[in-house]
This record gives structure tokens, C-alpha cells and sequence, in this order.
């Protein structure tokens, strides 16, 4: 296992949709504990294999006790809506309110290669789909009225030239 440096907004990794696994084998095993460990180190709670420059559709999460991992996830129910607020290890010092499904049934294989459905609601439920979107090439910021999502990219760009990302945010995924 090993811990990878979290790629920032404007990498272009992060905007290309993964590849679908096509056999859970000891690499891909090996990417799931890899994002496990590099996701325990940035303190976050989700985490996606474009994060750490791998595309491929490969997520991992932790938020109180529950901890999983999901290979071809993909969102295969909805239920209601909510809005909180949300932020990314990819973006980092940014959080705005994004609404999201409250509850979601999702689909794919998990660590062993075995297919499995996995029913979350609230925050996992957001996480799920934080990180699915992510193996979309898709960010949070995409989520946001234009208005707010001009203000998200000016503060990203400022960051950029002051060369130092922004300070933690209070949910990372
Ligand atoms: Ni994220």
C-alpha cells in the first residue's frame, strides 16, 4: 500500500471519464488499498481513483464506521432530494451547499470482484455520489448555479497563482 499526492483542480485526469474494470485482479485490489490508505492520510471521507491519476472507476469511503469500497459503481436508484454543503480533497478550501439525491441504491463489484448493491442515505448517500461522479470526470463545482461556479473557479485561479491550494475543508471527499 502507499500514499499518493491527492491531484488538484486543472489536472486533466480529474476531467476524464474512468475506464471500467474489466477483472478485479491483485492491481486492482492493490488500487483499492492504496486509495484507502491515501484517503486515511488526507483525513477524508470518499475518495476516487482519478483523484490519485488513476482512471478507472474505482471509489473508496469512510464516514463513521461505515467503510466501503465500489468498483463500476453506478447509481441505480433515487429517492428525494437535499442540499448541504460539500467539498473535495481535489479543490481544496472550497465548499458550497450542492444537492444531491437523499437516497441511493448503487451497483457494482466490490473488492473481491463479487456484484453488489449497496443501499446509503445522508451523507454516505452523498459520498457515493460525490465519487461516482468523480470516475465521470465530473466535480461538485459542476453541480452549482453559474453564478456560483464562476465565483468557485475565481477563487481556484487566484489559488493557482498565488501557488498554495486553499486550507482544509470541513468534509473532504
Ligand atoms: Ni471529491
Amino acid at each position: 500500500m502507499a500514499v499518493f499526492p491527492v491531484r488538484l483542480f486543472g489536472d486533466p485526469v480529474l476531467r476524464v471519464k474512468g475506464a471500467a474494470v474489466e477483472e478485479v485482479n491483485d492491481g486492482v485490489r492493490k488500487l483499492v488499498d492504496d486509495l484507502f490508505e491515501t484517503m486515511a492520510h488526507a483525513a477524508g471521507i470518499g475518495l476516487a481513483a482519478p483523484q490519485i491519476g488513476v482512471s478507472k472507476r474505482v471509489i473508496v469511503w469512510q464516514y463513521e464506521g461505515e467503510r466501503g469500497a465500489l468498483i463500476n459503481g453506478e447509481v441505480v436508484e433515487r429517492d428525494g432530494q437535499v442540499e448541504d454543503d460539500e467539498a473535495c480533497l481535489s479543490l481544496p478550501g472550497l465548499t458550497y451547499p450542492v444537492a444531491r439525491s437523499r437516497k441511493v441504491r448503487v451497483a457494482g463489484l466490490d473488492r473481491d470482484g463479487k456484484p453488489v448493491e449497496i443501499e446509503a442515505e445522508d451523507m454516505v448517500a452523498r459520498i457515493l455520489q460525490h465519487e461516482i461522479d468523480h470516475t465521470d470526470g465530473i466535480l461538485f463545482i459542476d453541480h452549482l448555479e453559474p453564478d456560483l461556479q464562476r465565483e468557485a473557479k475565481r477563487v481556484l485561479r487566484e489559488q493557482a497563482l498565488a501557488g498554495a491550494p486553499g486550507g482544509p475543508s470541513t468534509q473532504r471527499l
